[in-house]
């Protein structure tokens, strides 16, 4: 590997996924696999790009630069097949303000948005926080991996007379690339209906063998994107991402609103980080997804004599694990597994109703730290399910 450097040492460095651990006094030995930030270093180049910066001694206003928005355009052509123009390209501080300004500037007090969890739990949190009604249709877990349900959608936009949806592609925690025979029939639904489309596809580059992303805004141009190379390259702390919107007057609606926050200027870092990810890295990506997948399998082999159900993955780098063969609720399997095994998940139930019953673990680190972490898990199931069944 080339461009791929793990860093599994990162206390002390103001990580919300590694210094929380000392913050929340959790055991010190703990491995964070919970919040998505990845164990690996930025690209080289990334880095170089932003030292010229530093040189530079001067941490002043930034410009949105031509540079930066056709390095987007081109990224999206290159890898996603997408054409876009340069001026749909509005950048926003960061995905979650994208979707809390979408649901703003685009739907009204109390009305109804759609959500399918389980999901990234900002989804239905922000449409709560900006008083809109969140209304829920569930992915239906199945063994070949989760499914929309179209008829329960459908009935839900009906009953809740709703006018937006937030989809998560490819979705997490749940790890599907949707595929076209289920997003075309999803976004005619949703013509149907009226329903503006919102798409997070902030994975979209986490892709393993045989899947591709496919944008739904090349299905359909009113959908709008919401994207950031802050996942791809580790770079959520630069603060930058990009909302794509073809309707002038709905990208207008959207500017105005982070005016009238006083947000006129962009992270400099962002600015630069982003073009260089989206201009030179590409062999970054490739080798990104061949670790993550790997990962990801020895995820799977590891816990293939184990209770646990591992749900089929796409894409993304989070696992989403199956541990109802506890019998406990999830938020305490989750403590328990902190204090008892020193291994830090994230709660699946956390994610919306049905995602009561399952960890999600972030395999975007070392492929020790993921053994490791199996084995943690799979030692203290161990003696967690022989104390139940003893107690019987
Ligand atoms: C689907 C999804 N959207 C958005 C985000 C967060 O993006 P940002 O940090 O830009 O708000 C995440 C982070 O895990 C995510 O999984």
């Amino acid at each position: 590997m080339k461009h791929i450097r793990f860093k599994t040492n990162r206390f002390n460095t103001q990580s919300r996924k590694y210094d929380s651990i000392k913050s929340q006094q959790y055991p010190s030995d703990t491995l964070p696999m919970w919040v998505a930030d990845m164990d690996i270093e930025v690209d080289e180049r990334i880095l170089q790009g932003l030292h010229y910066y530093l040189d530079e001694k001067i941490l002043g206003y930034a410009l949105e630069t031509q540079e930066y928005t056709q390095s987007i355009q081109h990224y999206l052509k290159r890898r996603h097949d997408l054409e876009v123009e340069c001026s749909w390209v509005v950048t926003t501080p960061n995905v979650v303000s994208s979707i809390n300004a979408c649901i703003l500037a685009l739907t009204q007090p109390k009305e109804s948005v759609l959500v399918l969890e389980p999901v990234y739990m900002p989804f239905f949190k922000s449409v709560e926080a900006v008083g809109r009604q969140v209304v829920f249709s569930s992915l239906v877990d199945t063994p070949a991996g989760y499914m929309m349900d179209l008829t329960d959608i459908e009935a839900k936009v009906k009953a809740h007379d709703v006018k937006m949806v937030l989809f998560c592609s490819p979705h997490n925690p749940v790890g599907r690339v949707w595929r076209e025979d289920e997003v075309r029939p999803f976004l005619e639904l949703m013509n149907r209906y009226h329903v503006i489309v919102v798409s997070d596809e902030i994975h979209m580059d986490f892709m393993f063998k045989g899947h591709h992303h496919l944008p739904l805004m090349k299905f359909d141009p009113h959908v709008i994107m919401l994207m950031s190379a802050s996942k791809t390259f580790n770079l959520a702390s630069t603060h930058v991402s990009q909302m794509i919107v073809q309707d002038r007057v709905i990208r207008k609606k959207i500017k105005s609103l982070y005016s009238q926050l006083g947000l006129f200027h962009h992270h400099e870092f962002g600015i630069r980080a982003t073009t260089i990810a989206y201009s030179h890295c590409d062999d970054y990506i490739g080798e990104l997804c061949e670790v993550i997948e790997s990962n990801v399998n020895l995820v799977k082999g590891a816990l293939k004599d184990s209770p646990v159900q591992v749900t089929p993955i796409e894409g993304t780098y989070l696992v989403w694990l199956n541990v109802k063969c506890v019998g406990l609720p999830t938020a305490i399997i989750q403590k328990r597994l902190i204090q008892e095994a020193s291994l830090w998940l994230h709660d699946g139930s956390i994610f919306g109703p049905t995602g009561e019953g399952y960890l999600r673990m972030n395999v975007a680190t070392s492929p020790q730290v993921c053994l490791e972490a199996c084995h943690r898990l799979k030692s203290w199931l161990k003696g967690e399910m022989h104390e139940s069944k003893s107690s019987v």
